[in-house]
């Protein structure tokens, strides 16, 4: 049984005003929109973009249970955050169906509404692995849609990029569960690695046309310390464009949202979309209204940060919602981060990056 959520308009009314979304932009001039929520560091594939098996192998120190955050944490953050303007939630990892019971957590998070009633958009993002036995329970505690990482088509790439020798028939079968049991949308992630999977480019692209399904080609990322990212080791989404046009012409459509990570294309013949992400050639910072919340509860402004702000801490020392509120917005007020952005323009990368698998992807 999941207990009862108090809803953002039960925030106490001095709180809503002082923080609401529209009053706090950061330094830049964001609002806060997008909560990404990592429910474990924890997950069962080693995939050589995110946890490589050298770093991540049996003497790695995940975090314990004690020191994550229970679902009723997580829930109370997440409904200050929406009192200040969050309207998305995305449950990452690590694994999110690794967390025992996560659709429990789905379940809370499904019943908050944004103060002027509208239900939050909470979503998932999984390796797809578990996800034909977890579909149904998923879909049935309330998550509507859903996003599964997918990066070949063809067994042996497939488990070259996740290195536990899982095979796309295991995901195939999470992506089937999701359909049937009515997820909409659907898409996949696929992030591209030269010299490793851009020969997938294409079986992907065509497989998923003409299907419900929207694959999005992202750029690899030099998120983290442990994957030994190099520039050349990316393919352009510029180039993924071009590759897929040139068999498959395609048109430009218009972003759902602003800030929205992917840009958008479409088939021309109407089989469908497909999104590329590019966060190295052509940064998204301008627009990005993300904050990130760890397993072990700290809040992170950026996914390239190096500090986070702990808010394990005060949940459990007693403060207030109304205290805790106005540190979430304290903490977004001061925000400045566009370390992609900065990046691009070659400034050298910072030394001690977060791990994706601990900050949420
Ligand atoms: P929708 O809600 O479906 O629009 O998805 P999304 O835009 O939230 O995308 P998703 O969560 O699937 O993220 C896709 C990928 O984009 C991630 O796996 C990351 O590789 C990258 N990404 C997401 N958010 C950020 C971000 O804030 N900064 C950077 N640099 N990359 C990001
Ligand atoms: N670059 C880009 N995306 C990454 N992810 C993990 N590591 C990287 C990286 N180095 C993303 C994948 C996956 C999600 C969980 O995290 O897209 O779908
Ligand atoms: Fe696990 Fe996803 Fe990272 Fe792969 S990308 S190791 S599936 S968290
Ligand atoms: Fe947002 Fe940081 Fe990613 Fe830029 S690099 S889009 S500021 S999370």
């Amino acid at each position: 049984m999941s207990s009862p959520i108090v809803q953002p308009n039960d925030v106490p009314h001095p709180v809503r005003q002082s923080v609401s979304g529209d009053m706090v932009p950061d330094r830049l001039g964001r609002p806060l929109r997008d909560l990404r929520i990592s429910v474990t560091d924890r997950c069962n594939f080693r995939c050589v973009y995110c946890m490589p098996k050298q770093v991540f192998g049996k003497d790695f120190r995940f975090i314990p249970h004690s020191g994550m955050l229970s679902f009723e944490e997580v829930a109370r953050l997440s409904r200050l955050l929406v009192s200040m303007g969050v309207e998305k939630i995305r449950l990452t990892g690590g694994e999110p169906l690794l967390r025992r019971h996560i659709e429990r957590l789905v379940g809370m998070l499904s019943q908050l509404e944004t103060p002027d009633g509208c239900p939050v958009d909470v979503t998932l993002t999984t390796n797809g692995s578990l996800l034909a036995k977890k579909a149904r329970t998923l879909f049935d505690a309330g998550l509507r849609r859903i996003t599964v990482s997918l990066d070949a088509l063809d067994d042996a790439v497939f488990m070259k990029m996740n290195d536990v020798g899982v095979g796309v028939s295991d995901v195939m079968n999470g992506i089937e569960a999701a359909l049937a049991a009515g997820f909409s949308p659907v898409k996949v992630n696929t992030v591209v690695k030269k010299g490793m999977n851009e020969s997938e480019i294409l079986p992907l692209a065509r497989h998923f046309r003409n299907t419900p399904v929207i694959v999005r080609f992202i750029e690899y990322m030099d998120v983290g310390s442990s994957n030994d990212w190099t520039n050349r080791q990316v393919v352009p989404a510029a180039r993924i464009v071009q590759t897929i046009h040139a068999e498959m012409p395609l048109e430009p459509v218009e972003p759902h949202y602003r800030g929205e990570t992917a840009s958008r294309w479409r088939y021309r013949d109407g089989g469908g979309e497909i999104g590329v992400i590019a966060s190295v050639t052509q940064a998204f910072c301008r627009d990005c209204t993300r904050l990130r919340l760890s397993t072990d509860g700290k809040l992170y402004k950026c996914l390239f940060a190096t500090e986070g702000f702990d808010m394990r801490q005060l949940l459990r020392n007693g403060t207030s919602d109304i205290e805790l509120a106005a540190a979430m917005a304290a903490l977004w007020r001061q925000r400045d981060n566009r370390y992609s952005e900065l990046r691009g323009q070659g400034l050298p990368p910072t030394e001690r990056k977060i791990e994706m698998s601990y900050i949420g992807g």
